[in-house]
């Protein structure tokens, strides 16, 4: 199976976890449109009502289109599950998210899930985090110190730009910062420390917040508790 595959396969595993008249997280990016592809058709086939609380407007036109009801983060009284990928999953199970920009409402229906589960294709399990590039989400009102504050760190930052070399823009019309570590050894102090950065919004290490991972791998899925 080649990685489109394995990513498939893992968001039709991750929707029989979904129960009915449940609340639902739907994370953002490839192997979360494959999830909502399968969930569209559980809502279709098995008559299955789910309210899905998208983190992307990507995710929410997709969902919108395949007739599942959809509301905003503050429409809902709890989210049950939310359902994300990722873009690499350490082996004590901390992630880096934000490849597709949308972390920071990811983070946000993350944290106001009762359990959060990552599917992901194996390519993404790693020993230690890092060398995926941490996605920083920053307001472009004095972003240029931003980044000079990090380059002065050694964070090594990059602004992340589109084909035409403009700024890429989050949902929120923020600006994205990608730091290139290479390696994180000490995930907690630095997500302490990039939070208190005036300007950065969100920063990419999700940390002790996920309960399930679905692992793609060529044998069948894997499902981690
Ligand atoms: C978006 C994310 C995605 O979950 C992450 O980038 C994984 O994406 P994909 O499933 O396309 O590999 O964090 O901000």
């Amino acid at each position: 199976m080649d990685q489109n595959e394995l990513k498939k396969l893992v968001g039709q595993e991750a929707v029989k976890f979904i129960q009915d008249n449940t609340v639902v997280g739907l994370g953002t990016g490839s192997t979360v449109k494959f999830m909502v592809d399968a969930l569209g058709e559980r809502v279709k086939n098995e008559n299955l009502h789910v309210i899905g609380v998208p983190t992307s407007n990507r995710t929410a036109k997709q969902a919108g289109s395949l007739g599942i009801e959809v509301k905003s983060v503050d429409e809902v009284d709890h989210i049950d599950l939310t359902i994300d990928g990722a873009d690499e999953i350490s082996a004590d199970f901390q992630g880096i998210k934000g490849g597709g920009a949308a972390h920071l409402f990811e983070k946000i229906v993350a944290t106001n899930s009762t359990k959060v589960m990552w599917i992901v294709d194996e390519s993404k399990m790693v020993q230690t985090l890092g060398k995926f590039p941490l996605p920083l989400e920053v307001i472009p009102y004095g972003s240029q110190q931003v980044y000079k504050k990090l380059a002065a760190k050694n964070l090594h930052p990059e602004f992340r730009l589109d084909e035409a070399g403009k700024n890429v823009l989050t949902d929120s019309k923020n600006y994205v910062i990608d730091l290139h570590l290479g390696k994180i050894e000490h995930p907690h102090e630095l997500a302490d420390y990039l939070i208190k950065q005036v300007g950065i919004v969100e920063q990419g290490l999700f940390l002790d917040m996920v309960n399930t991972i679905i692992v793609g791998r060529q044998n069948g899925p894997e499902v981690i508790q």
